[in-house]
């Protein structure tokens, strides 16, 4: 065996078990707990800390829509959104990238974007804010609780698209005028 053969096999066995450990880790219920910040359910999308954050998220992201949930981190329906959105992370990572941030930690922007509800999603592409036509007679936000993880995934595509092309308000694929607001 030569020795650029044997490096290689080692590197992977090193790989192997420390990927085993990780993700052994990672599903112990015991220390996942112990990551969570108490009485706080966390879905593992990064948060903004500061006006700061928000501002360098939006700004750094050439290529990606920047998806921000704005709102109470412990209002249920804020937690269901969190969810949605955590799980829909994966299908959207090559064109999106989402974060979270608590408007009682982070007030900076609640006069500006007028974010009085419990849980409000934004978008923005290249430093600029996308609106959304969803039905609702507010473009500016979404600040209803999208329950399917296909719709949220094919809003924030429609984003996408519209927002590479230039524009500035696309159309929901969905119209949401009846559906429950608060
Ligand atoms: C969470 O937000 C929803 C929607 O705005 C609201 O109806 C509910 O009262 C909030 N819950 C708490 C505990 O504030």
């Amino acid at each position: 065996m030569s020795n650029l053969s044997l490096l290689l096999r080692l590197t992977f066995l090193a790989c192997f078990f420390f990927t085993c450990n990780h993700s052994g880790e990672r599903t112990s219920p015991a220390s996942a707990s112990r990551l969570l910040p108490s009485g706080k359910m966390s879905y593992m999308l990064p948060h903004l800390r500061s006006g700061w954050a928000v501002d360098q998220a939006i700004l750094n992201e050439e290529n990606k829509v920047v998806v921000i949930r704005f709102g109470h981190d412990e209002n249920e329906t804020c937690m269901q959104m969190d969810e949605i959105l955590y799980k829909i992370s994966e299908d959207v990572r090559n064109f999106a990238a989402i974060y979270l941030v608590d408007t009682t930690e982070v007030p900076d922007f609640n006069v500006m974007y007028e974010l009085y509800d419990e849980c409000t999603c934004m978008f923005f592409f290249r430093n600029k804010h996308i609106m959304i036509d969803l039905g609702t007679g507010n473009n500016n936000k979404i600040n209803f609780l999208i329950s399917d993880k296909q719709e949220m995934i094919d809003i924030i595509e429609t984003v996408y698209r519209g927002a590479r092309k230039g524009r500035g308000l696309v159309v929901s694929p969905k119209d949401y005028s009846t559906r429950y607001r608060y």
